[in-house]
Parts: C-alpha cells; structure tokens; sequence
C-alpha cells in the first residue's frame, strides 16, 4: 500500500517554483517546464529565466533573448495525459470524460479500478471522487510506481483519497473492500471476464461495472460472461469518436487526421442478490446466436500479444521511472503521444 496524507488542491494564482507550465512558441509547439528559481529555459533560439515567469500571472507571454514569444499556461489534465511518461497504453481524454460521466463516477463515491497502468485514468477518477475513495489495483509493481509518480507530478502530492495496491484486482479487491460497499469498478486490462465475480462480490446493489476494451472478442466474450454469471442487468457498449476541427477565418473543417480506435466501453448494473434479470423481451437478431456461433469456452486460452498487448521494455520503464524520480523532470523525459508536438528542455 502507497500511503498518502496530503491533501490536494489545484494550482491557482501567479506562478511559483515548482509549478507545472506548458510554453506554447509561434508555431504552436508545447514545451513543458517545471519552474525552478534560478532555472533557464533554453531553446535552439535563445533562453529566458524562470525568475522572469515566477510571480506573473498564468496567461502570461514571456519573451526571450532571441525576442520568441512563448504563452505560459499550467497544462490541463488533458495536456497532461497525452505528454506524461507511460508504460502501458493510456486511456485517452475523450475515453476517461466518458468513463466519468457514464459510469456516473460521483464525488463521495468508493471507485475500484484495475489496472493502473501508467495512472492516466486515475487522474481523472480521482478527480471525479473528490473526498470519496479510489482504490487503484495494478498487478505490476514498476508500472503501479510509474502512475504514482504521475499522479505526484500533477498534483502535487498523493491525494488523502487514493489507495495505490499491487496485485491481482480478483486477489486484492476482496482485501480492502468489505463485500456490497464498492460503487463502481472499473476495469482496464485485458481479461476483464476472469474479473466478473470479484467485482460483483465487491459491488453494492445497483453498482456500476465499467471496463474498457480494445478489441470486438473481448467485448462479446465479457457481454456473454456476464450474462452467463446472471448477476448483472442488461450491459451497453458504445465507442466514442471525437473529431477535431480546424478553425482558421474561413477555412473553418473538420481536421484531416484523428484518432481513429482507441477501445470500446461496456457498462453494466449490479442486480440485488438473490434477483433473476428480467427476461429480454427483444430476441436477439436471427443468426446472432445461430449455427456459426462460437461460444466463448475456447477462448480461455489466450495470450496478451493476441489482444493486441504491446509488450514494453524493462529499460523503457526504467528510464520513465529515473525521469519521474528527477525532481527536474522535464518534458525531455517524456514519450510524446503519436499526435503531440514533441517537447523541447527546461
Ligand atoms: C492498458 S493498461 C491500463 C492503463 C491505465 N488505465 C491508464 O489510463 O494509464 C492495463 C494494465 O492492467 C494491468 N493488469 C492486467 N491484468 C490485471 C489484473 N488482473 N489485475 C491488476 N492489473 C492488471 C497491466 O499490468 C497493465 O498495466
């Protein structure tokens, strides 16, 4: 267990050392700083002094030697996902807002989610729970310190809320959450069906299981088990598109690229023990369940890299967790997402 004490609030006012500050230059390029008195920022084109941004106020431009202009603003949580250091694959902004609001994550709320990955839902889940509870399950060690160091960076320090535990979520859950106290679970792993007993034993009545996955196999084979377990209303899933736009006098269009897939989402209740779910009145579809219908039984079998899992080397974390570490963590340490403007040096 990662313990934590310190209550967290969000960074307001002029800035001050030790603040998180996005730079935006002329072209539109990020480059995240954390301010330190007596730190220079130095570009290709010139530097300027920290001393020189510390005591103004966010919003500010800051000028530097070469004349460049750079807009200084604290990075939002969003700004913050798509460039903080990862191990595992994020869930994205767009994912985590729908997570949020769909799986009706309420301040005061007790949240179970597994596995942590590199913590970027977390950050959205702790804010979502306020004085609430979130106990944040991830199996591996190195990674569940990644997302501490990320949820460190952003905030501060560990929110009093958050209860970091290392381990299998089936094996943990059941340790720190008395049976029907959890209000929602949710899961982003790759077998989210070997997990439905555990979060049905952990979840009130009424409760919300969440899990977010990459593939079509793995949305049938968990919708198919939580029918088999009986436990559970009727689940829904859906993806979330999100199309940017480019808005320039009247060149005014959606943009040309996006982010295509990122994972599907299924939310589902937890009936009262002991209720049988009504039957559906809708038949599925004709063929839905027809001859060519493969149970899932034969997929017990499988393997992370079949899913789709991108295996991630021990130095790759390694040199993460050495960047999380440097208290002059710089935007150099950090793996831009495929769709940022890589990040220049403090
Ligand atoms: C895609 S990552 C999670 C990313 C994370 N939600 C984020 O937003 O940064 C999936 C993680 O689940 C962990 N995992 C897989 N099965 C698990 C289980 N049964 N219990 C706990 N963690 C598990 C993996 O080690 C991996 O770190």
């Amino acid at each position: 267990v990662i313990e934590s004490d310190s209550t967290v609030q969000h960074a307001r006012g002029p800035f001050a050392s030790g603040d998180r500050v996005q730079l935006t230059d002329p072209r539109g390029r990020h480059n995240t700083i954390v301010l330190r008195t007596g730190g220079t920022f130095q570009s290709h084109h010139g530097y300027f002094r920290h001393d020189d941004l510390i005591g103004q106020p966010e919003g500010s431009v800051i000028t530097n030697t070469e004349g460049v202009e750079y807009l200084a603003l604290r990075p939002l949580l969003a700004d913050y996902v798509m460039s903080m250091p990862r191990g595992a694959a994020v869930v994205y902004p767009k994912d985590a807002a729908q997570i949020v609001t769909m799986a009706d994550v309420f301040p005061d709320a007790t949240v179970v989610e597994a596995g942590v990955g590199s913590g970027a839902l977390t950050l959205s889940l702790l804010r979502a729970v306020g004085d609430g509870r979130l106990v944040s399950i991830e199996r591996r060690a190195d990674f569940a310190e990644i997302a501490r160091g990320n949820v460190r960076a952003f905030f501060g320090a560990e929110p009093a809320s958050w209860q970091l535990q290392v381990g299998d979520f089936a094996d943990v859950i059941g340790q720190v959450c008395a049976p029907g106290t959890v209000d929602r679970v949710i899961l982003d792993l790759l077998a989210p069906w070997e997990n439905i007993a555990a979060a049905a034993t952990a979840l009130t009545p009424g409760g919300v299981f969440c899990a977010y996955v990459a593939t079509t196999t793995q949305l049938s084979r968990l919708a198919e088990a939580l029918r088999a377990d009986g436990r559970w209303a009727e689940p829904s899933a859906f993806e979330t598109l999100v199309r940017g736009w480019h808005l320039e006098g009247l060149s005014v269009r959606p943009d040309h690229r996006m982010q295509a897939h990122t994972g599907f989402l299924l939310i589902v209740r937890r009936l009262a023990d002991g209720v049988t779910a009504p039957m559906r009145k809708r038949r599925p579809a004709p063929g839905a369940y027809g001859e060519d219908y493969q149970p899932h039984d034969d997929l017990d079998d499988w393997s992370p890299e079949e899913l789709g899992e991108r295996p991630v080397s021990d130095k790759k974390v390694r040199k993460i967790l050495r960047g999380l570490a440097s208290d002059t963590a710089s935007a150099a340490d950090i793996t831009p997402a495929p769709d940022v403007a890589p990040e220049g040096t403090s």
